[in-house]
């Protein structure tokens, strides 16, 4: 499986899973182009990788903006000249009862994980049908399907794109093919993030976690990386309009 000269733009592609989705692409021979609004990490990420020889570049953008994310893609098509998958993972994380929501957070949230995502496939898809085999491949979540307490937001936000995986796989067939990944418990800042607060150091919480994972350990950035470079790959030109789900059995055994 490689990648070879295949144009893939991956937001959120400055941290965690979508920075270990761009280098694995660019290892692959990909031409990448790494979207965040992640500045100094960005401008970081190109020059390590663009040093390695690999074709990377960084473009700042906030994905909930739609004219960020239009000029985000005008970047990618004029830097490169096409669009051969685009793998929308930016996302932002949530806590709160619906009690405690209030606009602010409900629009956080849902502009970041949901509407970038329309806008996303409004300005790429064109490229991607213009090529006959694109890929539009998007990060949900396992929240997607389990009720984590005091996560309604973020749970809802992972469902809406489970949805719209299945509404673009049927508006463009036969031309790109929508596909997600579904992650469960993955190390990077996000989940980091999710531990503060509690009274315990975030290593033990970890070690917790990963006792309840049918493979017994979180799941790395790699591990999904690795997956999101075949599903935008040829191999997968028969998986569509469905997400992958990588969890480590999680959702699939009971928790004792
Ligand atoms: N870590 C997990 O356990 C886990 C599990 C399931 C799903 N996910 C999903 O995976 C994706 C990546 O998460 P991660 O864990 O790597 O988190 P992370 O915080 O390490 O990375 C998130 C990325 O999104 C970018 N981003 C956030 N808001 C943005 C905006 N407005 N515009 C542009 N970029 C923005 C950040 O700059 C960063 O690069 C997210 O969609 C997340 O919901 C994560």
């Amino acid at each position: 499986m490689n990648l070879t000269d295949k144009v893939i733009l991956v937001t959120g592609g400055t941290s965690g899973i979508g920075e270990a989705c761009a280098r694995h692409f660019a290892s692959l021979g990909a031409k990448v182009v790494a979207a965040s609004n992640q500045q100094d990490r960005g401008e970081a990420l190109e020059a390590e990788l663009r040093a390695a020889g690999q074709e990377v570049r960084f473009v700042h953008a906030d994905v909930s903006d739609e004219a960020q994310v239009k000029a985000m893609v005008d970047f990618a098509l004029s830097t490169y000249g096409r669009l051969d998958g685009v793998h929308c993972n930016a996302g932002v994380w949530g806590k709160g009862t619906v009690a405690e929501f209030d606009e602010a957070i409900w629009s956080k949230i849902m502009n970041v994980n949901v509407k970038s995502v329309f806008w996303t496939a409004k300005h790429a898809i064109p490229a991607l049908e213009a090529t006959g085999k694109g890929v539009f491949l998007i990060t949900t979540s396992v929240a997607a399907f389990i009720g984590f307490p005091a996560h309604a937001l973020y749970c809802a936000s992972k469902g809406a794109l489970e949805s719209l995986i299945r509404c673009l796989a049927a508006d463009h067939a036969g031309k790109v093919r929508v596909v997600g990944i579904c992650p469960g418990t993955i190390d990077t800042p996000m989940l980091a993030e999710t531990c503060e607060g509690w009274d315990k150091p975030v290593e033990e919480l970890y070690a917790e976690v990963a006792k309840k994972i049918p493979v017994r350990r979180l799941g790395q950035p790699e591990d999904i990386a690795k997956t999101a470079a075949f599903l935008l790959s040829d191999d997968a030109e028969y998986i569509n309009a469905t997400s992958i789900v990588l969890d480590g059995g999680t959702m699939a055994l009971p928790p004792w």
